[in-house]
């Protein structure tokens, strides 16, 4: 299990000028936004060695967020720093951990326009030590498919996560680590990584646009792509070809590059981790050695 650290970053109406304090001193009005309404919106960010990886990628996915559900947020550029006091003060440096970082509306009685200006939105960052996912990169993950229940805004990382909540408990009841959500025929992401398919030799992912969450770790994957000179098509997968398709993998930031080895119980492929798929998470490792000093 992933257990977050006993220090964590708090600013809030209570503590407007934010402080770094032990987790059970953290106190969050029942009438914080984020509470009422899920009024609020989320970033997971990581570290190999004590560095955060591709920290700008994320802060700007982060400012996308906020501003896409109008919330002004005017200390995001101190977030790293922030970051590296946690570390610091949870004695976590040189560890691989994520920091989840979340800002919501802020603390006002229960009604759904925003609240005045002068209410501060909360701000809260905490850090979780990274289990290496070292079998479900090695073996492969058995994923289901879900309906695409989630709102039209999935390109924001929003707090309100109940479809996938409940996606992810259907994975987990069927024995599978992952759900895929499926819209209109088309496979569109798992409830916390994107979604690649290879068919004859050519790398297919959706595009972006506001059916998926534009993921860091895609990015990263689609860049290694073009180095390596493997064919890539920004076009989603239909689940009708799901039997067509030579490897499925999904990426995220704590997972990175994760072989998919069976859907709904039946084998991708050969059931086996493919090769393209063993070449990019290579790559992908061979990225963050290059990177990470
Ligand atoms: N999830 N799609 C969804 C719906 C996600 O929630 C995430 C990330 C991704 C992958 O994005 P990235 O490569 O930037 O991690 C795709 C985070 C890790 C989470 O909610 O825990």
């Amino acid at each position: 299990m992933n257990e977050t650290s006993d220090f964590c970053y708090l600013r809030s109406a209570e503590n407007p000028f934010g402080a770094i304090l032990p987790k059970k001193q953290a106190h969050i009005s029942p009438d914080d936004r984020g509470f009422y309404f899920a009024d609020g919106v989320y970033e997971v960010m990581r570290t190999y060695s004590g560095q955060l990886f591709r920290p700008r990628d994320h802060l700007n996915r982060f400012k996308n967020s906020l501003a896409a559900v109008k919330i002004e947020l005017t200390d995001i550029n101190a977030i790293p720093e922030i970051c590296t006091q946690l570390l610091k003060r949870n004695q976590l440096q040189g560890e691989e951990v994520f920091f989840y970082i979340q800002a919501t509306r802020g603390v006002w009685q229960r009604n759904l326009p925003f609240p005045p200006p002068d209410v501060i939105p909360t701000l809260y960052i905490s850090v979780t030590p990274i289990v290496q996912p070292e079998t479900e990169r090695t073996q492969g993950i058995a994923c289901i498919t879900m309906p695409d229940i989630r709102w039209q805004r999935c390109d924001i990382k929003s707090i309100g996560l109940l479809p996938s909540v409940l996606a992810r408990q259907a994975a987990t009841e069927a024995g599978a680590a992952e759900a895929i959500f499926v819209r209109n025929g088309v496979l569109t992401e798992g409830t916390h990584t994107n979604l690649f398919g290879v068919k004859k030799g050519v790398i297919l992912t959706h595009p972006l646009n506001n059916h998926i969450l534009p993921g860091v770790t895609r990015t990263v994957v689609l860049e290694l792509c073009q180095l390596l000179n493997l064919p890539v098509s920004e076009t989603p997968i239909q689940q009708k070809d799901l039997n067509e398709m030579d490897e499925i993998f999904v990426t995220s930031t704590t997972w990175e590059v994760v072989p998919v080895i069976s859907i709904n119980a039946i084998p991708v492929a050969n059931g086996k981790p493919g090769a393209i798929t063993r070449v990019l998470q290579k790559a992908f490792q061979d990225y963050v050695a290059r990177t990470i000093k």
